[in-house]
């Protein structure tokens, strides 16, 4: 049976109680937590989205009261009143409320609930398929109410700072035409134009740059983008960015903003100080030091190049890695140089795993004897300067890759961060942020035998590589910037290209035709004939900022209702077949693919 609040109205929430209220009359209502009976006496935790909060029946407890209270079971919802006193000698230190209780004098229970598939604590290790398919209770739980309560903190402090800062707050369409660059889009098929489909954004790209020519100025959203593509631990198909444009900006003023932002936004959700101005490194030099675009700077292990100590060296492996235009790196483990062969084996094997042919290593055991397994072909005089360069001593293991750079990279870049994890060398609780700048303007796609746009076709090329584009179009450095929090890209944005020449310039490099460039960006180069001003932006993955403010293993946890791998949700099963009569509606059918 469900009883109603009527005539009874919350005072307070359960942990707003303290000692400083002993002797009032309040009421609070939540969820039953646990009942604890101990004959004369009956405890209930009451739990709310504050915490938690015990009350009391005794004795002194009205008959009829002391008996429906033994009816409450876990999570029942109910409203109490009652008097606050003091737990005096009893009190439970663990419990923020824990010096109080309250001495019910009335309960009502207005819902009464099914035994729970899972018990509604803290650090629960349930599956996470079943916290998913009942998300409602498992977002009851604590540490699930911290990482959401955490997101709406960090998005207000967001939104404060960019209004504070002269941004207005745009929304820009959901339903959007579909282009092909990228990610796979999301499609939404039309009815009312039978065999036409809408897009859903990836981002808002180029809807805000078409703000920037209607003259915003500067704008922002917190906004909705999907993309269907593989998903990780940090990908999600539907995700959140802190979105940002700027008129008659350059590098500096948008970095300049967004650092401010990241600043305060730490400091108000966080109480963390973040020193300004954060790190930079280039694109080029972020790989040849940590062989990776989005470098974990919290620990050293770099890469140390060896090529010119190898050229000539007589070891085939090294020598024709250059030959053929590539690169020999190394990095130091620093102590491990007395690793068994089988954990040196398994070093080489997740090397491979990320595309090395194989994995030279040399190790310097604390006793001073060194094994290699490339020694033997180099002379006595190369491994003293290859030690020498990879500052190698007693109790180091040196890896080294040789390969083409893209290889060396992905290989050693793994490997130093497999190096670190087994070596415990990072810390979550620490903060390390970098810029990354300079990316390359393009990348050459093998498969398709062409370049395509590194971040979008719309990305300014440095001034002094403009030349480039035409003789040296794999040299042109973009104004384009990420930023990075211990290894993950939280934001990353450009500065535009605004002149129709260049633009044109950008469009033939990447294969489009003029007809086709048109047809995919028609709006938004009409849009740019008629007075388009010097900008840019920058994108923030909101739901990898709070998954690192909150320590997540996985965005999942800071989302309240997330899809899981195969991009289904576990609650709503969607997605899912429709009727017979929607699709009619929709002009579609759907051909049955074979098993
Ligand atoms: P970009 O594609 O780099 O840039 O995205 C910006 C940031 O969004 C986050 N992100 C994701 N988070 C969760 N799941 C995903 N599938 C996912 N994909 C991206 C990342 C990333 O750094 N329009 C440009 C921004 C600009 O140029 O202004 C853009 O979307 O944290």
């Amino acid at each position: 049976m469900s009883e109603s609040m009527q005539g009874l109205k919350r005072t307070h929430h359960c942990t707003e109680l303290s000692a400083a209220n002993v002797g009032e009359e309040v009421v609070v209502t939540g969820w039953v937590q646990r009942r604890r009976n101990l004959g004369q006496l009956l405890f209930i935790t009451l739990r709310d989205i504050t915490g938690l909060l015990q009350l009391s029946f005794s004795e002194n407890t009205e008959k009829s009261l002391f008996e429906k209270a033994e009816t409450l079971r876990s999570e029942y919802v109910i409203a109490v009143k009652g008097i606050v006193v003091s737990r005096g000698v009893d009190a439970n230190k663990s419990m923020k409320t824990g010096d109080i209780e309250i001495d019910v004098k009335e309960l009502r229970i207005l819902s009464e609930a099914e035994t729970t598939p899972f018990e509604i604590v803290e650090n629960s290790d349930v599956r996470e398929e079943l916290r998913l398919k009942y998300r409602y209770l498992d977002l009851r739980r604590p540490d699930m109410q911290k990482n959401l309560i955490l997101r709406s903190k960090v998005a207000q402090s967001a939104r404060r700072f960019l209004e504070t800062e002269g941004f207005l707050e745009v929304e820009t369409p959901i339903l959007i035409k579909s282009s092909p660059e990228g990610a796979r889009d999301y499609i939404v098929p039309s009815r009312v134009h039978p065999g036409s489909f809408y897009g859903l954004p990836q981002s808002p790209q180029i809807f805000k740059q078409l703000l920037m020519v209607s003259g915003y100025d500067k704008y922002f959203q917190i906004a909705k983008c999907f993309r269907d593509e593989d998903l990780r631990a940090d990908r999600q198909p539907e995700f959140t960015q802190i979105d940002i444009e700027m008129s008659f900006v350059d590098v500096e003023d948008v970095i300049g903003v967004n650092e401010r932002l990241i600043q305060k936004v730490f400091k108000e959700a966080m109480n963390m100080d973040i020193e300004l101005p954060i790190d930079r490194l280039t694109y080029q030099e972020a790989m040849d030091r940590f062989g990776s675009d989005k470098p974990d700077v919290r620990f050293e292990v770099e890469l140390k190049d060896l090529s010119d100590l190898v050229d000539g060296c007589g070891f085939a492996v090294f020598e024709n890695a250059l030959k053929d235009g590539g690169m020999v790196r190394g990095i130091n483990a620093k102590g491990m140089g007395d690793l068994g062969r089988k954990q040196i084996d398994s070093l080489v094997a997740y090397g491979k795993d990320f595309g090395a042919k194989g994995v030279a290593w040399h190790q310097i055991k604390t006793d001073g004897e060194e094994k290699s397994s490339f020694a033997k072909f180099l002379s006595e005089e190369t491994l003293a300067k290859i030690k020498e360069r990879m500052g190698a001593d007693k109790d180091d293991l040196i890896l080294v890759v040789a390969d083409k750079p893209s290889v060396v990279y992905s290989a050693l870049g793994a490997l130093r961060l497999e190096v670190a994890k087994r070596l415990e060398l990072v810390s979550k609780d620490e903060f390390k942020f970098v810029w990354v700048t300079d990316f390359p303007l393009l990348e050459f796609d093998e498969e398709a035998n062409r370049y395509v746009a590194m971040h979008h076709p719309f990305t300014m090329p440095k001034d002094e590589d403009i030349p480039l584009m035409e003789t040296d179009p794999g040299k042109v450095r973009a104004k384009a910037y990420d930023l990075c929090l211990n290894g993950c890209e939280l934001g990353g944005g450009s500065i535009r290209i605004y002149q129709k020449e260049v633009q044109e310039r950008m469009f033939e490099l990447l294969g489009f035709t003029e007809e086709g460039a048109y047809s995919q960006f028609g709006y938004l180069l009409n849009a740019f004939k008629y007075g388009v001003p010097p900008h840019g932006g920058l994108a923030f993955g909101l739901d990898r900022m709070i998954m690192l403010m909150c320590k997540a293993d996985s965005i999942r946890d800071v989302i309240a209702f997330p899809k899981v791998k195969d991009a289904s949700c576990l609650m709503t099963e969607a997605p899912s077949p429709v009727e017979d009569k929607q699709l009619q509606e929709l002009a579609l059918s759907i051909k049955k693919l074979e098993e």
